[in-house]
């Protein structure tokens, strides 16, 4: 009898994560049957159908369907939803990847009912209670059976809180896994040509965080030091839907009114990609992003107190900077003189991380 993986993805950073295990499993295909659950945390098609699409991901067995709602409501949702299908499938080993509302929801389920649970980038602190996804983390990390980590920060604060070392698996980074397979295309893609942008000319922006995004006054002083940076350089921001609606509920549009902003929807996978490969620089307040501009050696602003992954800060691109207004001016002051941090990649964030991953769950895990 196969054994069975049952791995979950609900919202936009899962997939890049779930994607090269999937394939990788594929090579144990006479004795593991991977599936695929989707809760449905992200249902926008440009959040969520566009990147089954391009990361080649097979439909998922389940669509819990559980979309937005408070985070009570939706890992409630997630929850009452995942049981049953842990109950119909009987899965040998459940993997829950990232920080999502979904990764807490499904991981609570799945150990409830005494199913092992594997954790794909386990370890990942950022020390600040106030971020839901640091709940997330340290909730899963806590009932999960086997942490897979991506850098050396991650063992340590796993060993810290107790967690025995024959459970932690340093393996590297299946996010870059995703990102090596899609840059020749990402490098090729017309998107610059098709929005006028020479290389290096333009900085791409991403900001979603509730704490940069959720308060009017904060979200306000961001787009104003938008603004300035657009006095320079052309500002590339395709826009997450929960900035979209602040941006409309606090009736901030006229701050993105310049005609160096160019606001864009969500994109897809290849598409962001494309843009970040040429750019000047990033600012972001996400957390894949700062590995992805790491590992393709692009300078990366995160407007963020904490990162979770402070391995991109000590050999990588990205500089950390308080989104305040003095902070971020001076940042930007200097960019414009025109410091850029320069960076390595991080060991082990060489492509074969998911493969990694998946030979130890067939030989030890299962
Ligand atoms: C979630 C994750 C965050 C991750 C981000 C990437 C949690 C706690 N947060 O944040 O870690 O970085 O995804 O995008 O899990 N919405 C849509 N369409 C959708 C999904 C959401 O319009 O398909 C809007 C809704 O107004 C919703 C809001 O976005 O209320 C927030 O969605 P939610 O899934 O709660 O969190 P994100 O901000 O996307």
């Amino acid at each position: 009898m196969k054994k069975r993986i049952l791995s979950v993805v609900g919202a936009r950073p899962n997939y890049m994560k779930v994607a090269p295990l999937h394939r990788a499993l594929a090579a144990y295909g006479e004795r593991v049957e991977h599936m695929l659950v989707h809760t449905g945390q992200h249902y926008d098609a440009e959040l969520s159908d566009i990147f089954f699409e391009e990361l080649r991901l097979p439909p998922p067995v389940h669509f819990l369907g559980v979309g937005s709602g408070t985070h009570a409501e939706q890992t409630a949702r997630v929850m009452l939803a995942f049981e049953p299908v842990c109950m119909e499938l009987h899965p040998d080993l459940v993997v829950v990847v990232g920080d999502v509302n979904s990764t807490l929801a499904c991981a609570l389920t799945a150990v409830k009912l005494g199913i092992p649970l594997a954790h794909v980038e386990a370890g990942l602190r950022s020390f600040d209670r106030t971020m839901p996804e640091e709940i997330n983390r340290v909730v899963t990390d806590a009932v999960a059976d086997y942490l897979f980590a991506t850098e050396p920060s991650a063992v340590e604060n796993l060993r810290r809180e107790g967690v025995p070392q024959e459970r932690i698996f340093l393996v590297g980074n299946t996010m870059i896994d995703s990102l090596q397979s899609v840059l020749p295309a990402a490098r090729a893609h017309p998107i610059r040509e098709q929005l006028g942008l020479l290389p290096r000319s333009y900085a791409v922006v991403t900001l979603h965080r509730p704490s940069n995004v959720d308060v009017a006054q904060q979200l306000g002083f961001l787009l104003e030091a938008l603004r300035q940076l657009a006095q320079w350089r052309c500002v590339v921001f395709p826009m997450h839907p929960r900035t979209r609606t602040a941006v409309q509920r606090f009736g901030l549009e006229p701050l993105l009114a310049h005609e160096n902003i160019r606001v864009l929807p969500p994109l897809g996978y290849v598409e962001f990609l494309a843009l970040v490969v040429e750019a000047d620089f990033v600012m972001t307040d996400s957390g894949g992003i700062q590995e992805e501009c790491t590992y393709v050696g692009i300078p990366c602003l995160t407007l963020r107190t904490t990162t979770e992954r402070p391995i991109t800060c000590q050999v990588g691109t990205n500089l950390l900077v308080p989104p305040e207004p003095e902070l971020l001016s001076a940042a930007l002051e200097l960019l414009r003189s025109g410091y850029r941090k320069q960076g390595i990649v991080p060991p082990l964030w060489d492509g074969h991380a998911a493969e990694r991953i998946a030979q130890i769950l067939v030989q030890q895990c299962l």
